[in-house]
């Protein structure tokens, strides 16, 4: 298709030659000069059109609204919308643009689409518990296949933030707290979602957010300070976000906090000198919601100072906020900026449009057909949901096998998220129009029994005593009822059954943005109905719903199997039912350390050592680093999970136990399926770094290799290891390697490990 604005172009730059913007696969050079050419017949009011994203008005996560956005479209005064559901609402802009603004800009159509557009998959979090990333990069593959279906040609996502603080809400949108396995599950979003060229109409660009440290908010609560060294960002924090740029990633958001004293929006050391220049990021940078007016709060300055510190320190984008639209031009009139400044900005911007081929065709993911919107929600993609879900979950606990359960066994089912439909698909789930239909844990479980009336459900309890409370997390999605007779009802269906399965825990929006708490165990009144059911001496499978680690010591004392299931997305309902009849097994394993009390809080497994570590776990020792009145261990460590089988390793061989300059060892490990049914193992390999001009933290992942194993089967694990594993940032931030001794440990999870020492010369 010759795109019209260009005429419009030619007609008004001889520069332009239409050769340029016709070839559809056009060099760099001629993508360069077309953009160029074109900044060259943009008025200023036009250029700052290309820098602004007002606010979508399908969803809105700020307080914020913006005016009417057709008409500002039609005057050039929007670079691209955002989370607006619907291809003929997206087309039907996308048309404006094109059609009746002076110059006919595509624009960028931006979403949250964070696990799923309208096939919701697991959470984030979940995903990453697969340590899987094919897994993750065909969620990521499908998402933007519906999406673009959809009419978005951009998703906010992948989130990497790395989080130690179960208390804040969004850990539930992350890859939990290692950075190695971060870096890859970085990887694994950006590569699934801009495929192989960006203008092919079926790839979208992704956004890596939030940059930088958002994770590590204090005191888990959002929108938080933060204060880190920059040893521990480029050691720690830094590297998913770097991971996502030597991948390609197209775009990237800055966080809403403070780095170094200075907002992330508006910080140069962060956007320019270390992603910019360090990292050689090209792409484009868009603020997060209203991120320019909220360093005002943060006692920077208003709008216009907010604009000048953003645009000076590399952000293009202003996400809703207007001040680059508003406050631009008089800051250019006082010298605060300048033309190229701004001309920069808008190059990253038509840039990225040229990128996704939108000048060649910018209806090309407008597609109103029923082809097009066949590929939403398809029995292919719900499959492939269904079996992902499946991988994400973790089995905490499951004594006396009681897990898997027999399609003819009597079940009751109980519990606030047993049949609550619009639940499962979990936080930032908006794209999904689908919600009412999907599939409940009793839909799940009655067509997969033996006989559906084997499955007896009561509901047994609220999400908590307390309505208000109750209404704040649940928007009246989850029936309430009267407490004594839920509870009377779950007793009565408990009485007939052989086993009871309880559904509990958070609801969809008690994680997730603006979704952090003060107390990690299970909500008062499901606590109560876990309790009764326990106290029937029945069997109790617990089916933790949640996105987040919780506290689960009285629920591990005291009920027999634990099955996390996280927020499973749109097939959950009947993955769960693979898993619990066990035509599927469990095989997620923790990306986030669980802890005993909330008070452990920020914990996590890869710290820094501490002068006097807690020499014993179970008893309180004085002068050391310890707690009064709790462990210092976690409830279930990092890497932990079980399966319907058991695995057994052999004594770890290293080829030597010396590794040369510039030379590898080698490290393998024989692991045998000791069970009666096939299963898979996460083998992971930790490295602690003995001794160094720099602590070092007292593990590190470095590798881990999922192996798939029959009844019996035993298999060789061999690890690499060079000196890259053992580099780090010292104090120069310079990436080294110092020679030395090194712990290396193998296991099943970062506790269970075997431990030998090697010496890198
Ligand atoms: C969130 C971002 C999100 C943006 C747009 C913000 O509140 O922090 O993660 O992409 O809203 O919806």
């Amino acid at each position: 298709m010759i795109f019209n604005s260009v005429n419009k172009v030619v007609l008004s730059v001889s520069l332009l030659s239409g050769l340029l913007w016709q070839a559809s696969a056009a060099t760099i050079s001629d993508r360069s000069a077309f953009v160029d050419s074109l900044i060259g017949c943009m008025t200023l009011e036009e250029k700052l059109g290309q820098l602004n994203l007002p606010a979508g008005h399908d969803i809105v996560t700020g307080n914020v609204q913006n005016g009417d956005t057709k008409e500002m479209i039609r005057r050039g005064q929007v670079g691209g919308v955002f989370n607006i559901k619907g291809v003929g609402k997206v087309k039907e802009l996308q048309r404006i643009a094109v059609e009746e603004s002076r110059l006919g800009i595509p624009l960028l159509v931006g979403a949250d689409v964070i696990h799923g557009y309208e096939t919701i998959f697991p959470i984030p979090l979940a995903l990453s518990c697969s340590w899987d990333t094919t897994l993750v990069e065909n969620v990521a593959r499908i998402s933007a296949i519906e999406a673009a279906a959809g009419g978005v040609n951009w998703t906010f996502s992948p989130m990497v933030d790395i989080a130690h603080d179960a208390r804040w809400g969004r850990i539930a949108e992350g890859n939990g707290e290692d950075p190695y396995l971060g870096s890859l599950m970085a990887k694994a979003y950006v590569r699934g979602y801009q495929g192989g060229a960006l203008d092919n109409p079926e790839n979208i660009m992704a956004c890596v957010k939030h940059f930088a440290c958002y994770g590590a908010t204090e005191s888990g609560r959002d929108y938080n300070v933060v204060d880190m060294s920059r040893w521990n960002m480029f050691n720690a924090y830094f590297a998913p976000y770097k991971a996502a740029v030597d991948a390609g990633v197209g775009s990237l958001m800055p966080s809403f906090n403070i780095i170094d004293g200075v907002p992330a929006t508006g910080n140069r050391w962060l956007l320019t000198d270390v992603l910019r220049n360090r990292w050689g990021f090209k792409g484009l940078i868009v603020t997060d919601y209203y991120s320019i007016g909220e360093m005002n709060a943060l006692g920077i300055g208003p709008r216009r100072t907010g604009a000048v510190l953003a645009l000076r320190a590399g952000v293009d984008m202003d996400m809703v906020s207007h001040a680059y639209l508003e406050r631009l031009k008089g800051a250019l009139e006082d010298g605060e900026v300048t033309m190229d400044m701004i001309d920069n900005a808008v190059r990253r911007i038509l840039n990225a449009k040229v990128s996704l081929g939108l000048f060649e065709d910018p209806y090309s993911r407008c597609d109103v057909s029923d082809a097009s919107s066949g590929k939403l929600f398809s029995a292919e993609h719900r499959k492939v949901a269904r079996d992902v879900a499946a991988k994400t979950f973790v089995l905490m606990k499951n004594d006396n096998s009681l897990l898997p359960l027999k399609k003819n066994a009597k079940i009751a089912l109980v519990g606030p998220m047993a049949h609550a439909r619009n639940q499962m698909a979990g936080t930032w789930s908006f794209t999904s129009s689908t919600k009412d239909r999907h599939r409940s844990v009793l839909d799940g479980l009655r067509d997969a029994a033996t006989d559906s009336n084997l499955i007896v459900y009561a509901q047994g309890c609220n999400i908590y005593f307390d309505e208000k409370k109750q209404n704040a997390v649940c928007k009246g999605l989850i029936p309430r009822g009267d407490d004594k007779a839920m509870l009377a009802d779950a007793l009565a269906a408990a009485a007939d059954a052989d086993v009871i399965v309880a559904c509990l825990g958070e609801s969809a929006d008690m994680s997730g943005e603006s979704a952090c708490r003060t107390d990690l165990n299970m909500p008062d009144a499901q606590k109560q109905l876990l309790e009764a059911m326990v106290a029937t001496g029945k069997p109790v499978v617990l089916l933790l719903f949640g996105g987040r680690p919780v506290s689960l010591c009285w629920e591990k004392e005291y009920v027999p199997a634990i099955l996390n299931v996280w927020y499973g997305g749109s097939e959950a309902g009947d993955a769960i039912a693979d898993v619990l009849y066990g035509d599927k097994a469990p095989q997620g394993r923790l990306t986030t350390t669980f802890p005993r009390t909330v008070g452990q809080m920020p914990l996590y497994y890869n710290h820094l050592p501490t002068s006097r570590p807690d020499p014993e776990d179970d008893v309180f020792n004085l002068y050391q680093s310890n707690w009064i009145d709790e462990r210092t261990s976690p409830l279930y460590p990092f890497g932990y999970g079980l399966t319907y089988t058991t695995f057994s390793y052999d004594p770890v061989k290293l080829s030597s136990d010396k590794m040369p300059k510039g030379g590898a060892i080698e490290a393998t490990v024989k692991v045998t399926n000791t069970g009666k049914r096939g299963g898979t193992e996460v083998v992971q390999l930790y490295l602690r770094d003995r001794y160094a001009s720099f602590c070092r933290p007292v593990q590190e992942l470095k590798h881990f290799s999922r192996v798939t194993l029959k009844p019996g089967e035993s298999r060789d694990v061999t690890f690499l290891l060079t000196e890259e594993d053992l580099k780090f940032y010292n104090a120069d931030l310079e990436y080294v390697y110092e020679p030395g001794e090194f712990q290396l440990m193998i296991g099943p999870d970062c506790q269970r490990v075997e431990t030998l020492t090697f010496t890198a010369e």
